[in-house]
């Protein structure tokens, strides 16, 4: 079961030979998904030999395999974890039932609404980093970069192997639609927000991989505790993947990091103007760039009062993070969680059944996990002696969904007036400034072991091998 099929056109670990419609079905979603990779993938690297790692077997030792591979050749397929023996529903309205192997009629609709929404997420980010490619900071990161974007087209593949086999015509109507929606698209955009964002530059893209990678990880998990059996299966197989995005952006923003420090040190100074004429990025920058990030990412966990993951919980659809180590009755009826309320100008907390505060629940889970990195990040900077330190901003900071969404705060929390803000705003989130600076940096480097100005090399290579190995061929 846990071996994976690679004499199949469509590598898998899910019997397709032997469901023929389906097989058939996904055969002809292939080359349409391969018409977008060629037109909205990495920007002129089709051609490229790249070091990537592909899944042999969903068991942790499967994930040794290692080699140059050009990426439209990357096995792109179809893996579940093994399914667990007499798996049970842990959680909501149907607690202690089997869990089911086939979606219930009643939640059809539901479900194919979460499968999509994840699933629209991963060519997304793809389409936002294609460019990228164009100014890698080395090989060793370009790399990397081709790593996460085949992975997150296989979490394409995840998704539309659901759609295809659980839904039916609407399910293989929706897999097409999943390469007709493009990121930022003014008529046919990404279905979440921060899918539409641009990722313009390297600080961005590590950004993106620390938190909003984070956020994929989040849903990913609350997904994996579904009564639906094969949702629980691919996104744990899902999850595997996604702990590598998550260390390319921490450690690749730890990088830059401790590139600024160095050049800090060396020149001492703390001037923005002055490291900026040596060719680094100002901690500040990094700070307002962090902002950003975090607070775009947050917005995705949805409106802090939702009746939709009310359903979605007691109907059993979509779990709690890590629901499986809670020590409640998993049912949540009767209780309460505090969510933030804006009241005359100013926020207070407010206590909210916290069936329909789960948004806000996974949220705070969230930005509990995505302080460690940050925290990881401060320690850089200690090592190298200088007092800064770096922070996440305030939940409700430059929110623009829910209840937060009419109010403007501080990074600390503070509400502020319009004017107020307008003033500040520059301080707080990067400026046209601040970006055309950062895009100014991005020059490619690709001479095996070289590293850009802006970032420090990294401490180790990629699977053991050296820092200046040859990890893309160019061709
Ligand atoms: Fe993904
Ligand atoms: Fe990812």
């Amino acid at each position: 079961m846990s071996t994976i099929d690679y004499s199949e056109k469509i590598p898998n670990n899910v019997n397709l030979a032997e469901d023929r419609t389906l097989k058939r079905a996904l055969e002809q979603w292939q080359p349409n998904y391969l018409q977008w990779w060629q037109d909205m993938g990495p920007d002129g690297s089709q051609n490229f030999d790249v070091y990537l790692r592909t899944a042999v077997s969903v068991d942790p030792q499967g994930w040794a395999q290692f080699g140059h591979v050009k990426m439209p050749d990357y096995r792109w397929g179809i893996f579940l974890n093994p399914a667990e023996e007499g798996r049970k529903i842990h959680f909501g309205d149907h607690k202690g039932d089997d869990a089911w192997q086939d979606v219930p009629g009643e939640y059809r609709a539901n479900l194919r609404r979460i499968i999509v929404t994840q699933g629209d997420t991963e060519p997304a980010s793809v389409e936002q980093q294609r460019h990228l490619g164009l100014t890698c900071p080395s090989q060793y990161d370009l790399r990397n970069l081709f790593q996460v974007n085949v992975e997150e087209g296989r979490h394409l593949w995840a998704m539309v192997y659901l759609l295809h086999k659980y839904f039916g015509k609407d399910g293989r109507e929706e897999g097409e639609a999943l390469l007709e929606r493009n990121s930022g698209n003014a008529n046919n955009p990404r279905i979440l927000e921060a899918f539409n964002e641009e990722t313009p530059d390297w600080l961005s893209f590590f950004m993106f991989t620390y938190f909003t990678d984070r956020d994929g990880k989040f849903q990913l998990c609350a997904l994996a505790e579904s009564s639906f059996d094969p949702l629980a299966r691919t996104t744990k197989f899902m999850l595997t993947e996604e702990a590598h995005h998550m260390f390319v952006g921490e450690s690749g923003v730890s990088r830059v990091i401790n590139r600024t420090c160095q050049v800090m040190n060396e020149l001492k100074t703390d001037d923005p103007a002055k490291l900026r004429a040596a060719g680094v990025i100002d901690l500040p920058t990094i700070q307002r760039y962090l902002n950003f990030h975090f607070s775009v990412t947050i917005d995705l966990f949805g409106a802090d009062e939702s009746s939709n993951a009310a359903t979605f919980y007691s109907t059993g659809l979509k779990g709690r993070y890590e629901e499986g180590k809670r020590m409640d009755d998993h049912q949540l009826r009767g209780q309460f969680y505090k969510v933030l309320n804006v009241q005359n100008g100013q926020l207070v907390e407010k206590e909210v059944p916290m069936l329909n505060a789960l948004n806000e629940v996974l949220r705070d889970d969230y930005i509990k996990d995505s302080i460690g990195g940050v925290e990881r990040w401060n320690k850089v900077i200690e090592k190298a002696g200088i007092p800064v330190r770096l922070s996440v901003p305030h939940k409700a900071f430059h929110r623009n969904i829910g209840l937060l969404k009419g109010v403007k705060v501080a990074p600390d929390g503070r509400v502020v007036s319009e004017g107020e803000w307008a003033a500040n705003r520059d301080q707080w989130l990067p400026s046209e400034g601040d970006r055309a600076f950062v895009a100014s940096l991005m020059g490619r480097v690709v001479d095996p072991g070289k590293f850009a100005n802006w970032i420090a090399p990294p401490v180790m290579g990629i699977n053991r091998q050296p820092v200046d190995f040859e990890y893309v061929r160019f061709n």
